[in-house]
């Protein structure tokens, strides 16, 4: 037994086990305790239900017990572990709504092309893009999809993201997207970060179907949904609904099938065309639409009505080096629920940290910063169809949270590029 520094600079302590070493080496840092009382919290930043909306509480404390917050008020009950926050910011841990983890390599090769010019969907024309990370994923192993897909989830841990959305699609053939799958709910089992699993076969048509999609679609239908039902691992059923990928036909079949197995439809919507799609989104009922980026008045008025959340990756904008942010003030105006998520992926944003991502928010969309807190806790959770357990410091629900080295939450996007984090707490276990 040996000791090393993991690639995120944290102590991790090297066993002589070779399987899924890295698994264990993250959680001998956990300080697994039965009850923490918290102290001395400066100010709590959180959505609070009884009122529908968001609450600064200050000089609080906080009793977790078995994981669970049971108690928030000036003096709560004594417990087998204590931390004084000196006067610190308590927020909810955040809850990441929209990611592409299960890739092996990146793509930085493409980013370097369009440093040059060449565009995103240019660069997909020409076999780049997620054609590029299937062929990996196709001959990688589940032990190597494993490896690195567990060490991106201690990055995310680490700026304080403590529940995410995982989406497959970069294996797009059964086999490999169930793999993808198999390789999350593996992770989910040996992390403590909690992972919701998300099917995207519809993420791209595959080399092999390039002349015929609809085979490809009916390959989805008839083969990957019945399989993925029966594997149990996914939540939800997403299909990137675009120009050169699939039309609002396939997308419709596609999620109408999922939800027949019981597959919860979401969407990529409206990202770089408008394609009517946000109309599909509350046609379906989905939780949640996507992106948006070019959603117009008769997208933004059926998801209003239909109670879709807009979800907004502000880092794919960025990423790409386009102006082109989703218009937030409109969706907001209409009066849509909107969640903000990073889209972690190889290709159009290899960003993972979401005080980064609302640090964009704020800066380019104009969010206010207790929006954009509420938009990257509570309400990514309740479109993960989880906000009853998570996504809120409330008695009762998980203790997810994070002690920042910070006395106010407009720090938090003012620190654009280090997060000042103290402690990440996540089921009521202290990560850091
Ligand atoms: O959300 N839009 C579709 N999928 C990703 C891109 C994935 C990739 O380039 O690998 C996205 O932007
Ligand atoms: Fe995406």
């Amino acid at each position: 037994m040996g000791y090393r520094y993991s690639d995120d600079g944290i102590i991790v302590v090297r066993l002589s086990i070779e399987i899924y070493a890295e698994s264990l080496l993250f959680l001998q840092l956990n300080l697994i305790m039965s009850s923490l009382q918290l102290t001395n919290i400066g100010q709590l930043v959180s959505y609070n239900s009884k009122i529908s909306g968001m609450e600064t509480l200050e000089k609080i404390q906080i009793a977790i017990d078995d994981g669970i917050i049971t108690e928030i008020g000036n003096k709560v009950n004594d417990a087998d572990r204590h931390i004084d926050c000196k006067g610190k910011l308590i927020t909810p841990g955040f809850v990441d709504s929209h990611t592409h983890p299960v890739f092996l390599n990146g793509r930085e090769d493409e980013f370097a092309m369009r440093l040059k010019g060449t565009t995103y969907k240019e660069i997909a024309t020409k076999g780049g893009g997620i054609i590029n990370s299937v062929n990996d994923v196709r001959n990688a192993s589940q032990r190597e999809l494993f490896d690195r897909v567990f060490s991106r989830m201690n990055r995310f841990l680490s700026v304080g993201t403590t529940t995410i959305e995982c989406k497959s699609g970069y294996g797009l053939n059964t086999e490999s997207e169930i793999k993808s799958l198999k390789v999350i709910d593996e992770v989910n089992n040996s992390h403590k970060i909690d992972m919701v699993a998300t099917f995207m076969g519809a993420h791209a048509i595959p080399v092999e179907f390039i002349d015929d999609p609809d085979e490809y679609v009916k390959l989805i239908c008839d083969e990957m949904l019945p399989a993925v039902a029966r594997q149990g691992i996914a939540k939800f059923n997403d299909v990137f609904c675009e120009n050169g990928y699939f039309n609002i036909e396939q997308a419709r079949m596609i999620l109408s099938e999922g939800a027949n197995k019981g597959l919860v439809p979401r969407l990529h919507a409206e990202e770089f065309e408008n394609s009517g799609s946000a109309e599909l989104a509350a046609e379906l009922g989905a939780v949640s639409a996507d992106h948006l980026m070019n959603v117009n008045d008769v997208g933004i008025e059926a998801i209003a009505e239909a109670g879709v959340i807009a979800t907004l990756l502000p880092g794919t904008t960025f990423f790409l080096g386009s102006s082109n942010y989703a218009p937030y003030k409109r969706l907001e105006n209409a009066g849509v629920n909107i969640a903000l998520a990073t889209d972690y992926n190889p290709g159009s944003c290899y960003i993972h940290s979401m005080p980064f991502i609302i640090a964009l928010a704020c800066i380019f969309m104009k969010m206010d910063v207790m929006s954009a807190l509420k938009a990257a806790t509570f309400m990514s959770a309740k479109s993960l169809q989880l906000e009853d357990k998570i996504g809120s410091i409330e008695v009762g629900k998980q203790a997810d949270m994070v002690i920042w080295d910070l006395e106010r939450i407009v720090q938090i996007p003012y620190n654009v590029s280090n997060h000042p984090i103290r402690n990440v707490i996540k089921s009521g276990e202290l990560i850091f």
